[in-house]
Order: structure tokens, then C-alpha cells, then sequence
């Protein structure tokens, strides 16, 4: 056996060494801006970033023009956060979600109470496990969003998506979940689209596959 043994692979984990080879290339010799379209080097790197997002789009059952690359998880969580809150701050100023969610969503919705949001923390049971029913029961007409994650960074539960996301498609009010940790682990449908406004809504999801670093 080998020591010391490391246990916390859901903060920081060794790059996926099919990882490594398929970055090599871009990382050596074809290191091109894949904004810069004025030459070979951007559109190779262009190319490559577009195969990418046609990856992730199908890993996430998602299209590749809805797949918004950023440059982490806490980036992403903002970007939803923050995003939903001005774009529909005339329709209401209420986010739901959970005490469990990741400082990246926490740390958002405390910079939105500072601005004007309303935010209701539904508790979870002893599985750390958020019940659809109270979320259903917190929302109200001034409910802009509910943010709840797919799977915790800490314990491991599987919030119950589909369900959660059900109560919001009936209750039109967009859902977001933080889908770090699961996204590429375990299979089920993290981003579904969960209103006709959330169809419009940019900044949906914020599932990024990760580089890990707590
Ligand atoms: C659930 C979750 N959300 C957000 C983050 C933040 O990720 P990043 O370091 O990419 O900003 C992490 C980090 O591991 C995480 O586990």
C-alpha cells in the first residue's frame, strides 16, 4: 500500500490522463487564441474549442450552441446566479435554495440578499437531502429561481432533480443546479430545460466539467 493515501478527490484530483493527451497538442505546438480569426493558429484552436462543446453538449443531452464554457464552477454559479437575478428583477426578487449548495452558489445568493433578493434556504433531512414538496410549498409569485445542486461536494447525495425540476416546469419558475460533481460520474439528466423562460435564459446551468480544485 502506498502512503500517505489521499480521500479527497472531489476537491483536488490528479488530471485524467486522457485528459492530458488530448490537451497536449493544444498546450505544445497548436497553442493558437481560438478568438483570433485571422489566422491558422486561432482556427485550429477554434476548431478544437467548437469539437469540445459538441462533446459536452452531448454528455449533457444539451445542444452545442446552449453550452457556455467558463472558466470554472464558481464563475458559472455566479454567471446563473447573478444573471437570472437582473434579467428578471421586474418579475420578482425570490431564489430558493439550500444551506448545502457550494460557497460558490452560497456566497452568490449572500451578495443578492445584499442587493435587494429574498432568499429562502430549504433545510434537508439527515441524507442532506432537500424535499420537491417544500420546495413547492416556498415558492411564490415572486420567485425567480431555484438553485439546488446535483450531487454535494462534501457528502455525496443526489438531490432529487427530476422531481425538483417537475415542481418548477409546473410552477414556470427557472431551475438552476451546480452539477459539478456529477456531470461525467453518474448518469441522469442534469439540464433540462425547466420553463419557457428558462429556454431563453442563457445562463440555465452551470454544469462544468471540472479541473477539480476545492
Ligand atoms: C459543487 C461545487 N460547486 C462549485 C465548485 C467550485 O469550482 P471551481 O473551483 O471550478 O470554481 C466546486 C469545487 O469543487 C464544487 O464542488
Amino acid at each position: 500500500m502506498r502512503f500517505p493515501i489521499y480521500l479527497d478527490n472531489n476537491a483536488t484530483t490528479p488530471l485524467d490522463p486522457r485528459v492530458l493527451d488530448a490537451m497536449m497538442p493544444y498546450l505544445t505546438d497548436n497553442f493558437g487564441n481560438a478568438a483570433s480569426r485571422s489566422h491558422e493558429f486561432g482556427w485550429r484552436a477554434e476548431e478544437a474549442v467548437e469539437l469540445a462543446r459538441e462533446q459536452v453538449a452531448k454528455l449533457l443531452g444539451a445542444s452545442a450552441k446552449e453550452i457556455i464554457f467558463t472558466s470554472g464552477a464558481t464563475e458559472a454559479d455566479n454567471l446563473a446566479l447573478l444573471g437570472v437575478a437582473e434579467m428578471y428583477k421586474e418579475k420578482g426578487n425570490h431564489i430558493i435554495t439550500t444551506p448545502v449548495e457550494h460557497k460558490a452558489v452560497l456566497d452568490s445568493c449572500k451578495y443578492l440578499e445584499k442587493h435587494g433578493c429574498e432568499v429562502t434556504y430549504l433545510p434537508v433531512d439527515k441524507y442532506g437531502l432537500v424535499s420537491p414538496d417544500d420546495v413547492r410549498k416556498a415558492i411564490t409569485d415572486k420567485t425567480i429561481l431555484i438553485s439546488i445542486m446535483s450531487a454535494n461536494n462534501e457528502i455525496g447525495s443526489l438531490q432529487p432533480l427530476e422531481e425538483i425540476g417537475k415542481v418548477a416546469k409546473e410552477k414556470g419558475v427557472i431551475f438552476h443546479s451546480d452539477a459539478v460533481q456529477s456531470v461525467g460520474k453518474v448518469a441522469r439528466s442534469t439540464c433540462r430545460r425547466s420553463s419557457a423562460s428558462a429556454r431563453r435564459a442563457r445562463s440555465r446551468c452551470s454544469c462544468s466539467t471540472k479541473k477539480r480544485s476545492a
